[in-house]
């Protein structure tokens, strides 16, 4: 018979007054077996709570990993609440989560279904941000240092909630912010796969061609149904300059709505401190530096100023 394989968990992650649907195993006294902790179809209760205080480790088989990957999932919004749980690994999972909905949906962008499921991921992020002091420094570094467009895509919502809630947008309008953030690229699932994943600098024909994608995404937006036009503007006008120029309207200024400008302005920090394959990485500062010395003309730079101050005060709030 084929021995079963087990899986070490945290057990911090296994939430009171939920229902499990797999089942939980203890090793026993000698370590040399598992004993089962907590069946599976049963609801973890405070006794069951204080009891998973005692143990040290804890674990799921690996036939049932599914189930409670599926698990965490569901109840990551009450994880990111938990002060238990490390600020560090609150961030990775809300984080690894967000990349599996977001490939999803550049997988298939016209799906309203995989949008709406975009939204919890935005609402996590939210929690974790406005909760934890420390969050948007522990999302950062971990934030992917190569540059692809579902984790620019992830990045760029992060960067965009810590900085819009640091303007004091806050509730549905933060979420609103989110979604913009999050949607902000969709029209590139239409541009060429070779033009998006060209290793080097684009030719002349192939940047016209990209920069289409704003346009295309304000498309599929409306086609999905979305009708806020603070999700329609940062999705069409994120790449408009201040002094104009930009594309595909070109604008200027208080033209440009006020999240298409925050979005721009995390859009090019993300762009600048993440590696691509003609470019290495700035630093943080480096990047914030180059934004606030070179790009008077196209980023807003009262959004630029805000960007440093709320960098200034998590570095500072650490102290
Ligand atoms: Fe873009």
């Amino acid at each position: 018979m084929r021995q079963k394989k087990y899986k070490l968990i945290d057990k911090r992650l296994i939430t009171e007054g939920s229902q499990i649907d797999f089942n939980l195993f203890l090793p026993n006294e000698t370590k040399s077996a598992m004993s089962l902790f907590l069946q599976s179809d049963t609801s973890v209760d405070g006794n069951a709570k204080v009891k998973l205080r005692e143990i040290e480790m804890l674990y799921v088989s690996e036939e049932e990993e599914a189930q409670y990957n599926a698990y965490v999932a569901r109840h990551l919004q009450s994880i990111a609440r938990n002060d238990e749980i490390p600020t560090e690994q609150k961030a990775r999972l809300v984080y690894e989560k967000a990349t599996e909905a977001i490939d999803s949906m550049f997988k298939n962008p016209e799906s309203l279904e995989n949008v709406k499921n975009v939204q919890p991921v935005v609402n996590n992020f939210i929690e974790i941000i406005l909760h934890d002091s420390s969050a948007v420094e522990s999302l950062m570094k971990i934030t992917a240092h190569d540059y692809y467009t579902h984790t620019h895509s992830i990045n760029v919502s992060i960067y965009t909630l810590s900085l819009g809630s640091f303007l004091g947008i806050s509730g549905k309008d933060l979420e609103v912010l989110g979604m913009a953030a999050i949607l902000h690229d969709l029209g590139k699932s239409r541009i060429d796969y070779e033009i998006i994943n060209k290793n080097g600098k684009l030719t002349d024909e192939e940047f016209a061609q990209m920069k289409h994608h704003p346009a295309y995404g304000h498309e599929i937006a409306l086609k999905l149904g979305i009708t806020d036009e603070r999700i329609l503007t940062g999705i069409r006008h994120h790449h408009e300059k201040m002094c104009g120029g930009g594309y595909p309207d070109n604008l200027k200024g208080d033209q440009i709505s006020q999240f298409a400008r925050i979005i721009g302005t995390c859009d090019v920090f993300d762009a600048l401190s993440t590696k691509r394959s003609y470019k290495d990485p700035m630093s943080s500062f480096e990047s914030l530096l180059l934004m606030k010395q070179q790009m008077s003309d196209h980023l807003d730079m009262g959004m630029v100023d805000a960007f440093i101050r709320m960098l200034r005060k998590q570095v500072e709030g650490k102290q």
